[in-house]
Parts: C-alpha cells; structure tokens; sequence
C-alpha cells in the first residue's frame, strides 16, 4: 500500500527536496506552502518525474486552515502516514532587516516567528495525529527544529526559542503517541547553502564552505534523507528525538556563533 505525507512549506528550498525525496521512495505527497505558485512548481516537477502529488495552499498558522488541508490530503489519497512541518524561518518571515536582539525586537517578529515555527508545529502535529489514531496504523511525525535551537545565536532569540519548543513538543508528543504507534521526531539542520547564495564571493562561499568541519555545503537533500529516513519503516524505533545534520556545525561553534 502507498504511503502518503503531508508536508509544510514544501515549497521552500529544504521542503522541495522533501516532498522530491519522499516521492521518488515512492510516497504519495501533499505539497502544502503558503505560497501558491511555487506550490505549482514542486507538484509539476513530481508528476512529470512519475511520483503521485497534490498541492495545498495555506497559512500554517491558521489551525482551520491546517486541519482543512489535511482533510483534503485524505480525500486525495485515502490515507495519512506521515507529517513533515518543514514551514518555517528566522526573522526574516517578517520582512527583510529584522534580525535584532531581544531588546530591540518587535513584538510582531517574535509573534510571527513563533507562529509559524511552534505553533506551525502543534496545528500540523495535531491534525495529523488526530488521523493516524483514527487509522490505528501507527505513523510518523517529524517537525523541523535547529542547531539554533540547539545552541542559541545572538540576534535570533525568537527563532531559537521556537526551535527550542520544537525540541520539547518532540518529546512531550512522543509520550503522548507511543501508545499509538506514531513516532515523533525532529530534524535540525545546521547552515545550509541555499541556490540565492553566489558562492562565488567571499562571503557565499564562507557560507556555504565553512560552517561545518566537512568543508562542503550542506544541501537540501542531505537534510531530507534523514527525513526519509525517520519516515521509514526502518526507524520504527526512534522516537522523542532530534537529530542534527550540520557537517559537524555545533562541535566547532564558539562564542556568538
Ligand atoms: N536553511 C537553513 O540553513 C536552515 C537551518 C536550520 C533550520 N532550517 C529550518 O528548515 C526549514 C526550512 O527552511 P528553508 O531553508 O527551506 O526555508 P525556505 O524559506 O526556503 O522555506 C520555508 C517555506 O515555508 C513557507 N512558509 C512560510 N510561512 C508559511 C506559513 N505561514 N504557512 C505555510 N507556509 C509557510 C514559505 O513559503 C517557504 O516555502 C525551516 O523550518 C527552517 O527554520 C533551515
């Protein structure tokens, strides 16, 4: 029987290679993002590869929203096994030059952040386990947190405290579902090189070269394997837990990094 996935922000750079990802493993994919036309894109680019994808357009900070666009992935595909909350962000959701410490902040960045990143999180956790109970065939819940999250990183205590609460939702869900059989989980990536970053200048290739011990850019795909992975029946025992792909980022972070 096919699989099916319900994805947040897979229309973003790490939620394209996801939704991709899952698809060619043989998963049917709901392409969910906020923004419509590159929704288009992702679906489009599955179908012509032979994957099976629906796309949804929605706000995941709106639970009415979410609970709709899961109702309609079941409609699709007869089923839901797995949920993947890629939707997220730093400062950056509310606009461009919003990076600040804590004292300078505004209410609306650290609103919109923690929407998008945590509550984001309970909306598409929530809806989908309400389905896979109903299903009784177990499941998969992976959410994304951060090496952020993990660690800290000046001029971003919003985005760290939404990773953070990422961190201990994983958990606290995962108490809560063991008994079903729906494992919960979160990925945390380190720096990855995204396609607008020219690594032909100083400071691209610093980004994208230099932020883990590797020497090498952390891509999209790289995140989504382990995706794939814990989506898989091979990690039928993993549960609670996040796991970081940084190259190594956090053992070499120091200081303000
Ligand atoms: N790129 C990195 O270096 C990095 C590092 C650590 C963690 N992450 C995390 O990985 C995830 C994906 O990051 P990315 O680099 O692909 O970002 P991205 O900006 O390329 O993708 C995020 C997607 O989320 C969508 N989105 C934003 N607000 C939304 C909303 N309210 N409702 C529905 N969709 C919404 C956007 O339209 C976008 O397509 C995020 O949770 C991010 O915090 C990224």
């Amino acid at each position: 029987m096919k699989k099916v996935a319900f994805i947040t922000g897979g229309a973003g750079y790490i939620g394209t290679a996801t939704a991709i990802t899952l698809a060619r493993a043989g998963i049917a994919v709901a392409v969910g993002d906020i923004n419509r036309e590159a929704v288009d894109k992702v679906v489009n680019q599955i179908r012509e590869n032979g994957g099976e994808a629906i796309g949804l357009v929605y706000d995941v900070t709106n639970s009415a929203e979410v609970n709709e666009a899961v109702d309609e992935t079941v409609k699709a595909f007869g089923r839901l096994d797995i949920m993947v909350h890629v939707a997220g962000g730093s400062a950056r959701l509310a606009g461009p030059g919003k990076y600040a410490q804590l004292v300078d902040q505004e209410d609306e960045v650290i609103d919109k952040v923690l929407k998008v990143n945590l509550y984001g999180a309970f909306y598409a956790s929530r809806a989908a386990a309400r389905v896979m109970i109903k299903q009784g065939e177990g499941g998969r819940i992976i959410n994304f947190a951060s090496t952020v999250g993990v660690n800290g990183l000046v001029g971003s205590t919003e985005y760290a405290a939404s990773k953070g609460g990422v961190m201990s939702l994983t958990k606290a869900l995962a108490k809560e579902l063991g008994p079903h059989k729906i494992t919960v989980n979160a990925v945390a990536p380190g720096v990855v090189c995204r396609p607008e970053v020219d690594v032909s200048t100083p400071e691209g290739h610093k980004y994208a070269y230099e932020t883990n011990l590797l020497g090498e850019m952390c891509t999209g795909e790289d995140i989504a394997y382990m995706v794939e992975y814990l989506a898989s029946d091979k990690a039928r025992m993993i549960t609670g837990q996040t796991y970081i792909v940084d190259g190594g980022r956090t053992l070499s972070m120091k200081g303000t990094d």
